[in-house]
């Protein structure tokens, strides 16, 4: 599932000229439609569902109606139920609440499995996370779900509550922590994220979590030839030790003062002191 990530011109120029000339009014940020043409292109034509939750006045369903082509079927979830109206242009339109995990149980009674998933509703943490967590055990393989709007993790106005520890960018991080379990080195117990989520990518306001329940890679150590192999050392295991911190201690006394421990060792806490510079510049 390797996708380029340089723009596609000819492609963002036609999703853009198909929001624009959509029969119906709809509101989507400008930096998004590069980011569609690159995530939904290798879905033109093929017989795909698309469902988006939060339906507004329906602008975006016709948007990608056309750029998705007359196979991909377009399924809307809207809390205001005056969206049913839309269904008379083809769209098949369900009234519920993206927050409520009974919604979604019948939702997917119905709606067995999904290719995309567009979450363009509320936008509260609750909403977010609920929506995507109901959802991923329904998406096909190599789907997606995308969800928009996130800087509302970052908002504290129109009711996000934000920045919290309950953010929908907060919880996505223990997906990425869930990807890293696939790595034998750590040896952690599978779960279903771990075991469908193929990767997560963050954008300006919308992340993208990449499905793939077949197939997945489980990674192994490769080596390519044990007769190669040399008595080189590795010199990120070779630390610099308390004696050595004494030599050097010109050189590093303002970083570490009097941190040094008697078993610890220089290049921990340099390390250290420099991650923490790092912490310090990114939260500021
Ligand atoms: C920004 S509008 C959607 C715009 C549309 N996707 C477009 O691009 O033209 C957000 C929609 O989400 C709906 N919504 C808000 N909270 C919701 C919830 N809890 N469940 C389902 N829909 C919700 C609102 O009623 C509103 O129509």
């Amino acid at each position: 599932m390797v996708r380029s990530h340089f723009p596609l011109p000819f492609e963002m120029k036609k999703i853009l000229k198909y929001f624009k000339s959509s029969p119906k009014y709809s509101i989507k940020w400008s930096n998004y439609f590069e980011i569609y043409a690159n995530i939904l292109n290798k879905y033109i034509n093929k017989k795909v569902t698309l469902v988006e939750i939060g339906v507004g006045n329906g602008g975006s369903l016709f948007m990608w109606k056309k750029f998705l082509g007359k196979k991909a079927n377009i399924i809307g979830v809207e809390l205001n139920p005056e969206a049913k109206k839309l269904e008379k242009y083809g769209f098949k339109i369900f009234t519920g609440d993206q927050s409520d995990p009974t919604f979604w149980k019948s939702f997917y009674k119905k709606i067995k499995k999904v290719d995309i998933l567009i979450d363009d509703g509320g936008h509260t943490n609750l909403q977010q996370i609920t929506s995507l967590m109901e959802s991923f055990n329904h998406i096909n393989n190599n789907g997606i779900i995308i969800v928009e709007d996130t800087h509302t993790s970052y908002m504290n106005y129109k009711g996000f509550k934000n920045p919290s520890k309950n953010s929908f960018i907060n919880f996505s991080t223990n997906i990425i922590e869930n990807i890293h379990r696939r790595n034998p080195m750590l040896k952690k117990k599978m779960n279903q994220i771990s075991d469908k989520v193929y990767s997560i990518e963050y954008y300006d306001s919308i992340v993208v979590i990449n499905i793939k329940n077949k197939n997945l890679n489980y990674s192994k150590n490769l080596q390519n030839n044990k007769k190669l192999e040399t008595s080189f050392i590795d010199y990120r295991f070779k630390r610099v030790d308390v004696k050595n911190y004494k030599k050097n201690k010109n050189k590093f006394i303002n970083v570490i003062k009097s941190k040094v421990s008697k078993k610890g060792y220089l290049q921990k806490i340099y390390e250290d002191y420099q991650i923490k510079k790092y912490l310090k510049k990114i939260k500021n």
